[in-house]
C-alpha cells in the first residue's frame, strides 16, 4: 500500500473531480462524432473546463503556490517555493476521436524539484501516483519499470510529429534507426500515459522531442520512482525545459539513447 502525503492526497482529489467532468464530455464527444459540427469545440471547452477544476480544486486546498497550465499558463503564487505542472487533458487528439487513451497530469515542484505526480486515466480508471523517495504506484499497487535488457525484446512508446508540429525529419530519421533494433514501436496519443506506462513496465522505453513541460513533470516522477531513468534527448536532466525526453531502465535507457544518436550523426 501506498502512504500519500496530505499533498497527494489534494492532488487525486482534485484529478478524480476533474475526471468526472471529462469522463461525461468524453461520453458525449461519442455522441457528436457523428454529427456534422463535430466534437473539436467542445472539447476545447471540456479542456478548459477541467483545467478550471483542477485549478480550484488545488488553489483551495494550498493557497499561495503557483502554477504552471497548459491552458491557463503561468499563475504566480505568493508561495515562491511550491508550483503546480498541470496538464488537463494529455492527450486530446484521442479525446476528440473517441479513443478512450487520455489522461490529467498533475505534478508538484518544490525548490524547482519535483516532487510528486500524477497521471490519471479517468476511462480505465488507473491512477498513477508517485511521490519522492516513496515509489510509484498504480491504483495503490507498487509499480516498477520493466526489467528487459534487450532492445531486440522491448516495445518502445514515441510520439509523431503532425501537421503543424515541428520535427518531421527529425522524427523519421530516428523511427528509422529505432524500428531496426526494437520488437515494436507504439504510438499511444498521451505522454504523460507513456511515462506512466514506462513506470508500470508496460512499455520497455519511450522517446519523444517537442514536447512541454506539463507533458512530462509528472511522468518524470512516476519513472524514476520505479526504479526507471530519464533525461532529455542529450543525457542531461534538463527534460522540463528542452522538451525531449528518453526514459526506461538503465540499460534500455542508455542503449535506446545511443541508437537516437546514429540518427543524428552527419551522413
Ligand atoms: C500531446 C500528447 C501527445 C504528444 C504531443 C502532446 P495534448 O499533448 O502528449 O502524446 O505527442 O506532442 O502535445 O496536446 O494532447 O495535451
Ligand atoms: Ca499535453
Ligand atoms: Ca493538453
Amino acid at each position: 500500500m501506498s502512504r500519500h502525503t496530505p499533498s497527494m492526497a489534494v492532488m487525486v482529489a482534485a484529478a478524480r473531480k476533474a475526471a468526472r467532468g471529462l469522463q461525461r464530455d468524453f461520453g458525449e464527444v461519442e455522441n457528436l462524432q457523428v454529427s456534422l459540427k463535430g466534437p473539436a469545440n467542445f472539447v476545447t471547452a471540456a479542456d478548459r473546463k477541467a483545467e478550471k477544476v483542477i485549478f480550484q480544486e488545488l488553489s483551495k486546498a494550498r493557497p499561495g503556490y503557483g502554477f504552471l497550465m497548459e491552458e491557463g499558463g503561468v499563475v504566480e503564487g505568493a508561495d515562491k517555493s511550491h508550483r503546480w505542472i498541470i496538464d488537463p487533458l494529455d492527450g486530446t487528439t484521442n479525446f476528440l476521436h473517441g479513443i478512450p487513451m487520455f489522461s490529467i497530469s498533475i505534478a508538484l515542484e518544490r525548490e524547482g524539484q519535483i516532487v510528486a505526480g500524477l497521471v490519471y486515466n479517468p476511462i480505465s480508471d488507473e491512477m498513477f501516483i508517485a511521490e519522492k523517495g516513496q515509489g510509484a504506484f498504480l491504483n495503490d499497487r507498487r509499480i516498477r519499470v520493466a526489467v528487459r535488457r534487450e532492445l531486440a525484446q522491448a516495445v518502445v512508446g514515441t510520439g509523431i510529429p503532425h501537421i503543424g508540429r515541428p520535427g518531421h525529419q527529425r522524427f523519421t530519421a530516428e523511427l528509422g534507426v529505432v524500428m531496426n533494433e526494437v520488437a515494436g514501436v507504439r504510438r499511444m496519443g498521451s505522454a504523460a500515459l507513456d511515462l506512466a506506462w514506462v513506470a508500470a513496465g508496460r512499455l520497455d522505453a519511450y522517446w519523444e522531442a517537442n514536447l512541454a513541460a506539463w507533458d512530462v513533470a509528472a511522468g518524470i516522477i512516476l519513472v524514476r520512482e520505479a526504479g526507471g531513468f530519464v533525461t532529455d534527448l542529450n543525457g542531461r536532466d534538463t527534460m522540463l525545459d528542452s522538451g525531449g525526453i528518453i526514459a526506461g531502465n538503465e540499460t534500455l535507457h542508455r542503449q535506446l539513447a545511443d541508437v537516437l544518436k546514429k540518427a543524428h550523426k552527419p551522413a
